[in-house]
């Protein structure tokens, strides 16, 4: 057995919002190649932690009226929490606001100035809060806009440090290249490369705009810039393990792989090796980057209110099987869209037909003919093409784990039960028993027994509970002993007795999850579907009659609307109540207005070029009241007003006269 040592880590997670399935899919993930490592017998520590600095935190924490620290140890706890919920087996959760970790940020701080990597100068650019990224004026759309998550962006000058991240381009393109495994998925390693081929700027690693951060070392006589977020977080890989502070657990390191998502790539494969370099400190082995779960085909986030809660799923169809459900039905790298359709089927027909049967039809058939007396030592004897079609799949598993290929391993790791499926199907013990042929028939449960063992010593890292209950009824533990000797050195199961048990995995026969929130989501869904539907007709009826009477579509090629589209938007009059301007912004005013029946809805406006708060103030407007509601500059708005722009500039639509609050327009 070995003793490698493998550390696997998570992203640290944003205290700016609770967890979604999205960071369960990368917890859940870590989680199985940290109880992989351990069975295989690695020496394994597994990190995972929140990322609680940063401007966006601070806003998230005021928005809320709460004292940053406080709501920072607030959803903190809600990830600890749910983590231990899920038994996920970490070893450590670290958080960047403990004093050890903030202790090591500053030691490399040092580290990295020393060596000739950091110096001061300023910095003028667009900045996106929600990304805590600056964007090169060529990189915005619409020349404001984040080119990640299409948030406004805002310019920002100001004093910074900088860290001489064009200095590593060299020996960044020379470790790709050495490593062609460095980056996971391999073809994720490309678009690394061309990114950083095209050119590396020096990175702003400190900021002065806010203060919710890591100050700089004492000795830099500098109190008003703290640490970059991503300086920050990215060093909890090592801090975690002592760095800075007392290097307890450092020989972990390098990471045998840090797993993320897809969207920060470049944080983890261009900044921090290079970090690393500065600090001469040896590289990661792998970088594994997974995709995106979707809704309906958008990214799941909080913004969006497309979320899935990861309680609520693993509640209702169970925990185990939502792992194995997200780690199967995607390949790793490629983006899934979460749907309890795709779940029950996986429940049903690979964890029920396909597991669950089999270990059903071993109890009954043992049951039945022997007492429930199964042994294994004739299997070779009878079944040796079974064992052969078993153990070419079983070959075949490791590195697709270490490729990270959790899908296809799953795949593979199916086959074998198929093979003792197919094998019932074929040798019909029900007729051998008939026939007299006892030993084939002990023989055949026996390759049951072989096979639904071997499986879940295989599967044991994605369904932990669940394949200890098919061993327990197999007659031995789970242990890296037991793994060894059954899997690794051909050991044939010792005798055991079956006895009768419930299904492992009940038939769902439909969606378990009525939440007001999925349905409410459902029902949007449906709502955009059936918009979609009436466009389509609406356009192909306007053409055919455009055609007809002039041979041109009609009205200068604005989409007609049924009566029904137009009053399935709510217009109402509302009074702006209070009114101010965003800081920061040329375009935008903040504004609340009534909207009748003691509603008061937050609307962000583009209108601060042709009216100021003070005359918004105490006015009345004509207020969209049904739309999604949308985040700007990192507000939230929760409606439109409507206006009229011509070339001579904009002017709101208002009601003639004064109208009570929530009239409805139309
Ligand atoms: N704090 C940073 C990470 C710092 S690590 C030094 C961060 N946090 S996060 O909370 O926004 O995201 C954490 C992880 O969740 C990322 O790996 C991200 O890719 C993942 N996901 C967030 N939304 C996701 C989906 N909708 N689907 C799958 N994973 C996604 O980034």
């Amino acid at each position: 057995m070995s003793c490698h040592k493998s550390y696997i880590t998570t992203p640290i997670y944003y205290v700016n919002d609770v967890a979604h399935i999205g960071h369960a899919y990368t917890t859940i993930i870590a989680d199985t190649l940290a109880r992989y490592s351990r069975l295989i017998g690695e020496d394994t520590f597994f990190l995972t932690g929140t990322d609680e600095h940063g401007q966006k935190i601070e806003e998230a924490a005021k928005k809320r009226g709460k004292e940053t620290q406080a709501y920072a140890d607030e959803i903190s706890k809600t990830f600890k929490d749910l983590w231990d919920d899920f038994d996920i087996s970490y070893d450590k959760f670290i958080r960047t606001t403990d004093a050890d970790h903030k202790l090591g940020v500053q030691k490399a701080f040092t580290a990295m100035h020393k060596k000739g990597d950091i110096y001061k100068d300023t910095y003028s650019g667009h900045y996106c809060i929600s990304c805590e990224t600056f964007f090169p004026e060529t990189q915005l759309v619409d020349d404001e806009f984040c080119p990640d998550c299409g948030k406004s962006t805002s310019i920002v000058e100001e004093e910074s440090y900088f860290f001489k991240l064009s200095a590593y381009e060299d020996k960044l393109l020379a470790w790709y290249e050495n490593n062609p495994d460095c980056i996971l998925p391999k073809s994720k390693r490309n678009e690394v490369i061309r990114f950083v081929e095209g050119g590396l700027n020096d990175l702003s690693i400190t900021r002065t705009s806010f203060d919710w951060g890591v100050k700089l070392p004492a000795d830099f006589n500098d109190p008003k810039h703290v640490m970059y977020v991503w300086l920050d977080a990215l060093m909890n890989y090592v801090t975690a393990l002592g760095y800075g502070t007392d290097d307890a657990n450092m020989d972990n390191w390098p990471a045998r792989v840090h797993l993320i998502g897809k969207d920060i790539l470049r944080f983890h494969a261009i900044y921090w090796p290079a970090f690393l370099m500065s600090l001469d400190l040896p590289l990661p082995k792998h970088i594994g980057a997974h995709g995106w779960w979707t809704r309906n085909g958008e990214k799941m986030s909080k913004s969006k209110g497309n979320v899935v809660d990861p309680k609520e799923v693993a509640d209702a169809y169970g925990l185990e099987n939502f792992r194995y459900f997200m780690l199967r039905e995607v390949p790793f790298g490629g983006d899934g869209d979460f749907s309890q359709r795709a779940l029950m089927d996986r429940i049903n027909s690979d964890l029920g037909n396909d597991l669950g049967n089999l270990l059903n039809r071993l109890i009954g058939m043992s049951g039945k003919y022997f007492e429930g007396r199964v042994e294994c030592d004739l299997v070779s004897k009878y079944y040796q093409a079974e064992l052969d079609e078993m153990e070419t799949s079983l070959v075949k598993l490791e590195p697709m784990i270490s490729e990270l290929q959790l899908h296809r391993f799953l795949e593979e790791l199916w086959r074998p039960l198929t093979v003792a499926n197919r094998a019932i199907d074929k040798y019909q013990p029900w007729t051998m028993i008939k026939e007299g042929k006892t030993e084939e028939t002990m023989a055949l449960n026996g390759l049951i027994a072989t096979i639904l063992a071997k499986v879940s010593l295989m599967l044991h890292a994605v369904m932990p509970a669940t394949t200890t209950t098919v061993c327990n009824a197999l007659g031995f533990e789970i242990t890296p002993q037991t793994f060894q000797n059954i899997l690794k050195d051909g050991g044939i199961l010792a005798p055991f007795v079956t006895e009768k048990r419930e299904p492992l995995f009940p038939r769902i026969e439909a969606e378990l999850l009525v939440d007001a929130r999925l349905e409410a989501l459902k029902k949007e869904q449906e709502e955009a579907d059936a918009k979609k539907e009436a466009e389509k007709k609406a356009k192909k009826e306007a053409k055919k009659a455009g055609n007809a009477s002039t041979g041109l579509a009609s009205t200068d090629g604005v989409a007609l609307i049924g009566i029904d589209q137009f009053f399935a938007t709510s217009l109402k009059v509302g009074t702006v109540v209070k009114a101010e301007e965003v800081p920061k912004s040329k375009k935008l005013l903040l504004l609340q207005v009534d909207v009748g029946e003691a509603e008061t809805r937050q609307v962000v406006a583009g209108i601060k070029e042709w009216y100021s708060a003070e005359e918004m103030l105490n006015t009345q407007v004509c207020v969209v009241a049904n739309l999604k509601p949308a985040k700007l500059m990192g507000m939230l708005s929760q409606g439109m007003l409507l206006a009229a722009k011509d070339e001579n500039g904009l002017c709101m639509v208002r009601p003639e006269k004064a109208k009570t609050n929530g009239t409805p327009i139309g």
